[in-house]
């Protein structure tokens, strides 16, 4: 007897993520199955100076290039991302970057579904449980924050260009620059005033520390503070496709065809002589 075909969802192939995480010194790019598990050699470019939209773009596209096949694509960015376009970018030279439209940009490009968040929101998907208030900061060039409640987003939480001591911000007292000039000591001294104060305000039940910086702390942390690795920042980049993934592609998917079919009634339209009165 011949077998039964094999079910629609067995033919599927699996949708590859291209993960881009812009930080203020490399573009890092990876690609992940649908589990989130990295299935290609994580690649990194030095972020061009200056940080242009364009060499931003150009650097995006010489990574996935070299990173094989992808269904699509999601992107940490380091500042405020709301809907594709970029509010702001302290660390890229913000005003050049203010109202451009990344994800429009990285469509185009590279032909493929772009999403992207905030560099720290990215970096939580990648840490967190989904339980109760965590809260993640990262150390790098910058200070990203993210906060979810029981799993869910309260996106672009911008607290690293708060007030925290001294008249100056989180990002000015714990940003790449500062750790240069004062030193890992004086930097862990601040970093545990930094999460009390924190835990203080928000009561977190856990905190997560990301970033490239969070391999140079070296305090004895609280029991519900970990350090997270760097890697989290490009692995959280499936969580925006997990929920509902496949009605995302569909979606998209569909969107293109729409376009096709207005773009040819636009045509059509045009031969169409306007009636007389
Ligand atoms: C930006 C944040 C970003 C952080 C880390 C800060 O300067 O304002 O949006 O998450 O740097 O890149």
């Amino acid at each position: 007897m011949a077998k039964n075909p094999p079910s629609r969802k067995q033919d599927r192939q699996p949708i590859k993520t291209l993960a881009i995480d812009i930080g203020g010194s490399g573009i890092k790019a990876i690609v992940l199955d649908e589990m989130g598990t990295p299935l290609t050699e994580r690649g990194r470019i030095a972020t061009p100076k200056p940080a242009l939209p364009t060499a931003i773009t150009e650097t995006i596209a010489k990574l996935a290039e070299a990173q094989g096949e992808f269904d699509r694509i999601s992107v940490g960015f380091p500042g405020v991302i709301r809907h594709g376009i970029v509010y702001t970018a302290p660390n890229l030279g913000n005003a050049i970057w203010k109202g451009f439209n990344l994800v429009e940009a990285l469509t185009t490009q590279l032909k493929k579904p772009v999403r992207a968040a905030n560099d720290a929101d990215v970096q939580g998907f990648g840490a967190i449980q989904g339980k109760n208030i965590e809260l993640v900061i990262t150390l790098g060039t910058g200070f990203g924050s993210a906060l979810f409640v029981d799993g869910k987003l309260v996106p672009n939480l911008e607290l690293g260009h708060h007030p925290f001591h001294d008249h100056e911000t989180y990002e000015e007292q714990l940003g790449n620059a500062t750790l240069e000039k004062i030193g890992k000591k004086k930097w862990n001294k601040r970093l545990a005033k930094a999460i009390k104060t924190l835990d203080r305000v928000l009561n977190f039940d856990h905190l997560y520390i990301g970033g490239g910086n969070s391999k140079k702390v070296n305090l004895v942390l609280p029991e519900k503070v970990t350090l997270v690795p760097n890697t989290a920042g490009l692995l959280g980049g499936i969580a925006f496709w997990n929920l509902g993934q496949d009605d995302l592609m569909n979606r998209w998917i569909q969107a293109k065809e729409t376009e096709k079919v207005t773009a040819k009634q636009r045509s059509q339209r045009k031969k169409i002589k306007p009636l007389k009165d």
